[in-house]
């Protein structure tokens, strides 16, 4: 299970926006876990899908903002866009009966492995810099 605590990068809303993106993990690990229905398990996938997607925007923004250099911007960004490919991919896919549970489970596997390099890779250089620009 992902711990919030070893995410931690000092810069409040990336922290903040971090904590609820687990959140929203752990809720569709539930969702599946405890077999709740169809429906409950698509809003989880869509209200993550959103989140996400908001995110990524929020840190494209500070990237742009604070001088972020272009080439490691343009790596990060394709790193998101992976995710949110995939992701959304496997949201369509799961309109067709008999893929769904598979394809749930292979989602939360890859969402907190993703969560694991991402934001203890990625994430963590873009904060140095962002902390080094006077960002808190
Ligand atoms: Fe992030
Ligand atoms: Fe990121």
């Amino acid at each position: 299970m992902l711990d919030m605590s070893e995410y931690r990068l000092g810069i409040e809303e990336l922290d903040r926006d971090h904590a609820e993106l687990i959140g929203l993990i752990q809720r569709l690990d539930a969702a599946i876990r405890m077999e709740q229905g169809h429906e409950v398990q698509t809003e989880a996938i869509d209200t993550l899908v959103a989140y996400v997607d908001r995110h990524f925007g929020a840190e494209s923004r500070l990237m742009s903002d604070y001088g972020f250099p272009s080439d490691q911007t343009e790596i990060h960004e394709a790193e998101h866009a992976r995710l949110l490919n995939r992701v959304k991919r496997w949201q369509h896919e799961r309109q067709t009966p008999g893929r769904r549970r598979r394809l749930t489970f292979d989602i939360a596997a890859f969402l907190n492995a993703w969560v694991y390099h991402h934001v203890a890779g990625s994430d963590v250089t873009l904060a140095s810099f962002l902390r080094s620009k006077g960002m808190t």
